[in-house]
């Protein structure tokens, strides 16, 4: 056979058994299912206009994840009339990688790959300490970066949406390429969410067209800009700060392997946090990995990266 015609299928099979070995058949099938999502209610909206109700499609509370509400099919965000949306929908895994950036009141903090933005709003509300739809703390400074101009526009409808006005003051939107931003503002941050641009397998297997292409090649060039983007966001980074990387694939390439060049090249400069796994979570070398066969969350990966003083 030809080396033209071999069917990326197969590669991309191959390639992700040699990973998960007799685990991948369930992985693959829970990417084939739709992933998991709770109601979080929106923390800048007053609680009592936004009663949980079986009518608007919201169950029981979250098992474990404060402010977090079970969902049916019936939910949908179309139904509040309000001018403020009282909840949005979030894989509870990428809530978990978000927090893990523990944003405090009166810090500098960089969303590098901002859009659609729900990782932003979990970070603004710590940064501004809400609660009760009050926020306590307008001190910090937060800047929304996303490259992509539709993504950007899409970002800023939803701020319209969950954001308070006297919070979308400390908000700055930027549309630049996030692998300059740290040679333009060095030590500038003290949280950087670096939410990279990523294969995001769960797309990729809806995808025929995508699976039949697909070549080990591909994971690996996108370890080599999330790659720069990290390096860019250790730039920008204060002493002392925190980074969290985080992506929705499944490839050992753009995870851990991302997280390895950057301790390779800045050993005596970094610490990566040991985390607790919370929930379906489990450990690899560097972060914490959330894979769909087993509570259907995810995938994400997120890695907590600090800067030495
Ligand atoms: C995984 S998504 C971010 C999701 C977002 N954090 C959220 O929670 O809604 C990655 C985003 O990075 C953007 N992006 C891709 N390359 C970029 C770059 N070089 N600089 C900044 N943004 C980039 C993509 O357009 C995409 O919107």
């Amino acid at each position: 056979m030809s080396k033209k015609s071999v069917d990326g299928t197969v590669v991309f099979n191959e390639y992700f058994t040699s990973v998960y070995g007799d685990r991948w058949t369930g992985i693959h099938d829970a990417l084939l299912k739709d992933d998991k999502k709770v109601a979080r209610r929106n923390l800048f909206f007053r609680q009592e206009q936004a009663q949980a109700s079986a009518e608007e499609g919201i169950g029981a509370p979250h098992e474990f994840l404060p402010h977090c509400f079970e969902i049916n099919e019936s939910f949908d965000l179309g139904l509040f009339d309000t001018p403020m949306l009282p909840y949005y929908r979030m894989d509870p895994a990428s809530i978990i990688a978000a927090q893990s950036l523990a944003v405090q009141p009166g810090d500098a903090v960089l969303d590098m790959c901002a859009a659609p933005g729900g990782k932003s709003l979990v970070l603004l509300e710590s940064l501004t300490a809400a609660q009760e739809g009050e926020c306590l703390d307008l001190s910090g400074r937060f800047v929304a970066n996303e490259m992509s101009a539709k993504r950007k526009f899409r970002m800023m409808s939803v701020f319209k949406r969950y954001l308070p006005k006297e919070v979308r003051s400390i908000v700055k939107i930027r549309g630049v390429d996030g692998s300059i931003i740290g040679l333009n503002k060095k030590q500038d941050f003290d949280r950087i969410l670096l939410d990279a641009p990523c294969s995001g397998e769960r797309g990729v297997v809806h995808k025929k067209s995508e699976l039949q292409t697909w070549k080990v090649k591909r994971t690996k060039s996108f370890g080599i800009r999330q790659y720069s983007l990290l390096s860019s966001a250790f730039m920008a980074l204060k002493p002392g700060g925190r980074i969290v990387y985080s992506t929705c694939s499944i490839s050992p390439h753009e995870n851990d392997e991302v997280i390895r060049k950057l301790i390779k090249r800045k050993k005596n400069e970094i610490d990566i946090l040991e985390l607790d796994p919370i929930g379906p979570s489990e450990k690899t070398e560097f972060g914490q990995q959330f894979l769909p066969d087993r509570d259907g969350w995810g995938p994400i990966y997120y890695s907590v990266i600090q800067k030495g003083e």
